[in-house]
């Protein structure tokens, strides 16, 4: 297998399916200028990484790719809704998004702020009415309880909330910057990889080794971001660039420079490809995502 294994065509054929589930999930409804403006930022592309990686966990551990569809569905819409707030003009206040303007210009702050509500609320349902019945609810509930923690005060939101505070803080130190990431970037992609595990019936360890994968893989995808804001263009990653200077935000690549800033990703990806041998060969496609996380140019 790791011989043939060919990332690309793997990312390509998931994320063909992920594309078909979120439009499929969210038709258009009533009233229309929610359901468009929560289908504008959710089918606006991106390298859907979360849904993939709830994909790939579940099958890693045994399970149909299937039955954690709605788990990807879910975990890409709450990925989607944070990034909806944190352009806002009372958060990042950005324009751009995934190359297009952001939710707010299109459709003014009240509906963004709906929007994202929406789309959060909608992830739970998904997950509690679509995931087929071949998966035990202990398993769907455990799953929608994982969700919602990497979401909460304990995940993203107490994450958001450091970052907001750092913000042209001279004080920042290097722990509150390591809680942010941990919060704001791995608790999502640990609800992610650890949730496609549980809906395929994984056991406790391989969940703890996943979860460790997790985080590591986290805090290097994090190390790159701040990078290739300040290496990459508008053009090459969808957005603005250069915003971690301008809001005076303490990042990796300022405390250690670009070159140990890199070579701490590329540790941490090590590390995770290590925690993933006990699964064998059949760990190639997680392993190969962790040092995409580490190669990507946007
Ligand atoms: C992007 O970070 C922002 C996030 C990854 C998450 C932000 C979280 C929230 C707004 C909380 C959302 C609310 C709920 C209920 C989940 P960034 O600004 O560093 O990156 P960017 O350059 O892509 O904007
Ligand atoms: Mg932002």
């Amino acid at each position: 297998m790791t011989l043939t294994f060919d990332l690309k065509t793997y990312l390509d054929r998931y994320r063909q399916q992920v594309e078909a589930a979120l439009d499929a999930y969210l038709p258009l409804g009533y009233p229309p200028k929610i359901y468009e403006a929560m289908r504008y930022s959710l089918l606006a592309g991106g390298k859907r990484l979360r849904p993939i990686l709830v994909l790939a966990s579940c099958e890693l551990c045994g399970g149909n790719p299937d039955w954690a569809m709605p788990t990807a569905v879910a975990v890409e819409m709450i990925h989607t809704m944070s990034l909806i707030h944190d352009d806002l003009p009372a958060m990042d206040n950005d324009d751009y998004r995934r190359g297009k303007p952001t939710n707010h210009k299109v459709f003014g702050e009240d509906i963004a702020i709906l929007a994202g509500d929406g789309l959060l609320a909608y992830a739970f349902q998904v997950i509690a009415d679509r995931t087929p019945l071949e998966v035990p609810r202990e398993r769907v509930v455990r799953v929608i309880a994982l969700v919602a923690r990497s979401v909460s005060a304990e995940g993203l939101v107490g994450g958001q909330v450091v970052d907001l505070e750092m913000e042209g803080n001279p004080h920042a130190t290097e722990a509150m910057l390591d809680y942010i990431h941990k919060h704001k970037t791995a608790a999502l992609l640990e609800a992610a990889v650890v949730g496609g595990a549980i809906v395929a019936g994984a056991n406790e360890e391989q969940i703890e080794g996943l979860r460790q994968y997790s985080q590591n893989i986290g805090l290097a995808f994090q190390i790159i971001d701040d990078i290739l804001d300040i290496t990459s263009t508008p053009e090459e990653l969808g957005k603005s660039v250069g915003k971690d200077e301008k809001a005076q935000k303490l990042t990796y690549p300022k405390l250690w420079g670009i070159a140990t800033s890199q070579q701490k990703a590329k540790a941490l990806v090590q590390e995770a490809k290590q925690l993933l041998a006990a699964f064998g060969d059949r760990a190639t496609p997680l392993q190969a995502l962790a040092d995409y996380i580490v190669e990507r140019t946007n």
